[in-house]
């Protein structure tokens, strides 16, 4: 989404738990991209974090727009298997480290009596119960209740909160699990109405289109565009 935002005119600063020096190459290649005032940059950040994502987002609060919540974590794990390690460890960084991001942009804005806008990722799985993934579900619910709820609240210092629901992308969470474990990859093979994984593009072009002008009637909205996953499946 970063590159995409970019491409569109933004400058962008990628927030991560990786350390600069081992940022991935296609950050690194987006890094390099920066002009002057055009610029991408990376900082080290754990959304569970309080303290540290308050710190990086007022360092960028004279030139902030748009933040995308999108940090997340799963792992699969059968129902009766959960420790509260595991449950803890998801609704820390997928559910709090959400939370954090959006109650600190948004007190940003209103600080800089600012319109602004956040982008949550959900998931089709917020609302369709995957199996041996209860916990990445049930945070993926909440954040859908929890943009409503900032939406509602945040309007009046015309700030939008919306949350994009993809489905099944051929790359990062799900292609790990694609590779690492079988039972997955054999339920995604039968899931998709469409027939093919989404793309990271596929899903860039929906945060694209919430910044731009064509998205700006849009507030405590989920879009969901997952190639008809959460239908009824027949067989
Ligand atoms: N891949 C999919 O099929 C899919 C589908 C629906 C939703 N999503 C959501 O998309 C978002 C991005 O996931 P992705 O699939 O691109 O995987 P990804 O692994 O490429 O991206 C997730 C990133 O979150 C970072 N992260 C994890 N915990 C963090 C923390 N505490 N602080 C800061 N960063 C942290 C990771 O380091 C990683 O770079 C996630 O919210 C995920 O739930 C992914």
């Amino acid at each position: 989404m970063g590159a995409r935002l970019f491409e569109d005119g933004f400058s962008v600063t990628l927030l991560d738990l990786t350390a600069p020096s081992e940022v991935r190459e296609d950050v690194k290649a987006l890094i390099a991209l920066s002009q002057d005032g055009h610029d991408v940059c990376y900082r080290q950040v754990d959304v569970t974090n309080r303290a540290r994502v308050d710190e990086v987002i007022s360092e960028f609060e004279q030139d902030l727009f748009v933040v995308l919540a999108n940090a997340g974590i799963v792992k699969s794990q059968p129902f009766l298997d959960i420790s509260e390690t595991y449950w803890n460890q998801h609704l820390d960084a997928n559910l709090t480290g959400v939370f954090h991001t959006l109650q600190s942009a948004a007190r940003i804005f209103v600080k800089n009596k600012r319109p602004g806008q956040i982008i949550i990722t959900g998931s089709w799985v917020g609302r369709v119960p995957w199996p041996e993934i209860a916990a990445y579900s049930a945070t993926k619910a909440a954040v859908e209740m929890l943009a409503k709820s900032a939406a509602r609240e945040l309007s009046g210092h015309n700030i939008r909160v919306n949350v994009i629901a993809p489905g099944i992308v051929n790359a990062g969470l799900a292609k790990h699990q694609l590779q690492t474990e079988p039972q997955y990859a054999a339920r995604v093979a039968k899931v998709v109405p469409l027939k093919e994984l989404q793309t990271a593009e596929q899903v860039a072009d929906i945060a694209s289109f919430l910044c731009s002008t064509s998205g700006d009637y849009f507030t405590g909205s989920t879009i969901l565009a997952d190639g008809g996953a959460s239908l009824f499946q027949f067989d």
